[in-house]
């Protein structure tokens, strides 16, 4: 259907038009500045590869398995795979998928892959796409009802799974079985030993399209079921594209990454990116501080794909005689934090921080590529051309970050942000731009969630980012919080990024995840720290005291977290953000909370932090204390 339109078209400005259009892809990679903007090139080479039937990131790597044949494609645990031999594992592993797993390929067919980085991962992914499959990235860490609602989302009917994850996917066996889907594992025995690598043909990819399904990326889940982010074919192959051109990534680039492949950030902006390339990736199964700098060393990586999360933790980590002794010139990702950023490119000598904003079922990325201060801990850097054309299309708007519904004036409709105002982050759209815009498979009710109509006048349709951010004078962007985790305190709006940056600039104070627990009898939530302290600090070493006056000289008064829980260290999600659910829930309640942290409160009128106990709380609930 796709290609009868397009070849129906006749001009390429109305080529342009339409794509644009169907594919947010101004929308989504536009930033004005960062070189990201589709170019009419773009759009004539997609057309053209989709007269050719050429339309998969499978086909990429056919196109370097015969002419870049010896180029290292993939670099894991000391082995390295060029082009031409992991294209023929692919060849491989496509032929195990038919003849002894079962699919039947073709446009439409459904598979899970459920596993952690390895190679054998990649093989599957592009064996599936070889036979014209489509693939659903289940999270590796999933069980129980999570991963069945996964499958039974997808309606794959064939889950491939690495042996490693067998105890997350026998006890669900007999639900998957009902749900009509064949589980098959993979491993590298199984893979080394395939040796029929017969070429698949591609007539398997005959129904392959540009607006056709490819693929299922999954949201974190961390408040309900995950939802399934869909992908098309042709806005998958060009963000790759884009990513690589933005980049600059050329044939010797070697990027690094231990994020989850199952993930959006190391599929898009790291694996896909570097096959349009024809460059290499330096696969980590995945993030140790043990094997971090050993693996960027030996794979001679050029970029680093990061988070936030990991930056902080190597930072924390005691000196690794490898982690000057690398040639990174640029580390890439999402969410550096500003008390990170500069201690990060000193003690690990990285000239570029390129910092990124951008999600799978997002609209809009930003992109800073920073060398020095000026632009530093931002997201980006907004000038008059941004504004004048974007200005209108993305915008920030006041918001209550108890309901988090909107602010409206007094004629109903929303507040834009004034500089250095915090306010969640929207995206113009239209009914027409909206066709193929952020979607979540089978999930109509979340998926118009996303957006909102009547912001600014009568029937214009938005899109709710769900982030916090901030723009300053001379046109800064920052990061604030995501929407559901900034909350009130004392009427005001508490950052819960903003506050552990503060507790991490504390010298003994390694990491900090930062809260709002309802307590009865206030509106609003206290402010709540879960903090681990630097190796070799011993709890009764720190002087609370200073802890608290160190808050309070960095942070408004209602912003000093009331609680701090010492834990032994932080939990994460599989992608390395910090989990708040459990803690939350939790609460400070001390005879609901688990484990073994140690437990501080601020008292009204007190100097510092003192051991909080099970008195305090019948106290706190009794009214007979009241919180400062
Ligand atoms: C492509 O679609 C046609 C029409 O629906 C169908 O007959 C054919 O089998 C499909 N090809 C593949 C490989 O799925
Ligand atoms: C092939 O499989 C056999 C057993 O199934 C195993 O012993 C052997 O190591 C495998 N070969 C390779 C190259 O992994
Ligand atoms: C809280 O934040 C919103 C911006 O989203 C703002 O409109 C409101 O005025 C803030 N409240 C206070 C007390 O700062
Ligand atoms: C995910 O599962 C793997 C293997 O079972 C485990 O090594 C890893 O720590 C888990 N990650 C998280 C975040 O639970």
């Amino acid at each position: 259907m796709a290609l009868s339109i397009l070849t129906s078209v006749a001009s390429l400005a109305a080529l342009s038009a339409y794509l644009d259009a169907k594919y947010h892809i101004r929308h989504d990679l536009a930033t004005g500045r960062s070189g990201l903007d589709p170019i009419a090139s773009d759009l004539t080479w997609l057309q053209d590869r989709a007269s050719q039937h050429k339309l998969l990131t499978y086909d990429i790597l056919e196109h370097h398995a015969s002419h870049q044949p010896h180029h290292p494609f993939v670099i894991f645990e000391g082995r390295t795979w060029s082009y031409a031999e992991f294209f023929e594992s692919v060849k491989g592993v496509a032929n195990w998928l038919v003849n002894a797993v079962g699919m039947k390929g073709g446009q439409g067919e459904m598979v899970a892959l459920d596993g952690g980085n390895s190679v054998e991962y990649l093989m599957v992914w592009f064996a599936v796409e070889a036979l014209g499959g489509c693939l659903s990235f289940v999270n590796w860490n999933l069980t129980g009802d999570g991963l069945v609602h996964c499958v039974k989302l997808s309606d794959a009917t064939i889950m491939i799974a690495d042996e490693d994850v067998k105890q997350n996917i026998e006890p669900v066996r007999p639900q998957l079985d009902q749900l009509g889907c064949k589980i098959s594992y993979y491993s590298p025995t199984l893979f080394s030993n395939l040796t029929d690598t017969t070429p698949i043909p591609p007539s398997a990819r005959e129904n392959v399209t540009i607006e056709s399904l490819r693929q299922l990326i999954y949201t974190s889940g961390t408040t309900g079921l995950p939802k399934g982010v869909i992908s098309t074919t042709g806005k998958e192959l060009l963000i790759g594209k884009m990513v690589a051109r933005y980049l600059n990534l050329q044939q010797s680039d070697r990027m690094y990454t231990c994020m989850p492949l199952y993930h959006g950030a190391a599929h898009s902006l790291c694996t896909t990116p570097i096959i349009h390339a024809g460059a290499t990736i330096i696969l980590g199964r995945k993030f140790s501080h043990r094997t971090f700098w050993p693996e960027v060393h030996a794979g001679a990586a050029s970029t680093i794909q990061y988070v936030g999360e990991l930056c902080r933790y190597l930072l924390n980590g005691p000196p690794h005689p490898l982690e000057r002794q690398h040639v990174v010139q640029r580390a890439w990702g999402n969410g550096m934090r500003p008390d990170v950023w500069e201690p990060f490119r000193e003690r690990f000598n990285i000239p570029v921080i390129n910092e990124l904003y951008a999600a799978t079922d997002g609209l809009g990325s930003i992109f800073n590529r920073n060398r020095g201060p000026f632009t530093a801990h931002a997201l980006g850097l907004r000038g008059a051309i941004w504004n004048w054309r974007f200005g209108d299309e993305e915008v920030r708007v006041k918001m209550d970050v108890d309901t988090e519904d909107i602010l409206r004036d007094e004629h109903g409709w929303a507040v834009r942000c004034k500089d250095g105002e915090a306010g969640q982050v929207l995206h113009r759209l239209t009914d027409e731009t909206d066709v193929g815009g952020p979607a979540y498979y089978q999930n109509e009710g979340a998926t118009k969630n996303r957006r909102i109509r009547d912001v600014f006048k009568k029937g214009d349709l938005w899109f709710k980012s769900g982030d916090m951010m901030r723009q300053d004078p001379s046109g800064l962007v920052y990061f604030v919080d995501r929407l559901g985790d900034t909350f009130r305190w004392k009427s005001e709006n508490v950052s819960t990024n903003e506050v552990s940056d503060a507790l991490t600039r504390f010298p003994s104070i390694a990491e900090a995840n930062v809260y709002g627990v309802s307590i009865p009898g206030y509106d609003g939530r206290a402010g709540t720290a879960s903090i681990v302290l630097t190796p070799n600090t011993n709890i009764g070493d720190v002087d609370w005291t200073a802890v608290a006056k160190h808050a309070r000289s960095l942070l408004p008064g209602y912003a000093v977290p009331l609680f701090l829980r010492v834990a032994r260290e932080l939990e994460y999600t599989g992608t390395l953000k910090l989990q708040k659910g459990r803690l939350k829930r939790e609460g400070v309640d001390l005879g609901v909370v688990t484990g073994g942290d140690c437990w501080f409160w601020l008292p009204e009128l007190s100097g510092g932090y003192v051991p909080y106990t099970e008195k305090d709380w019948e106290a706190i609930k009794g009214k007979k204390i009241r919180l400062a």
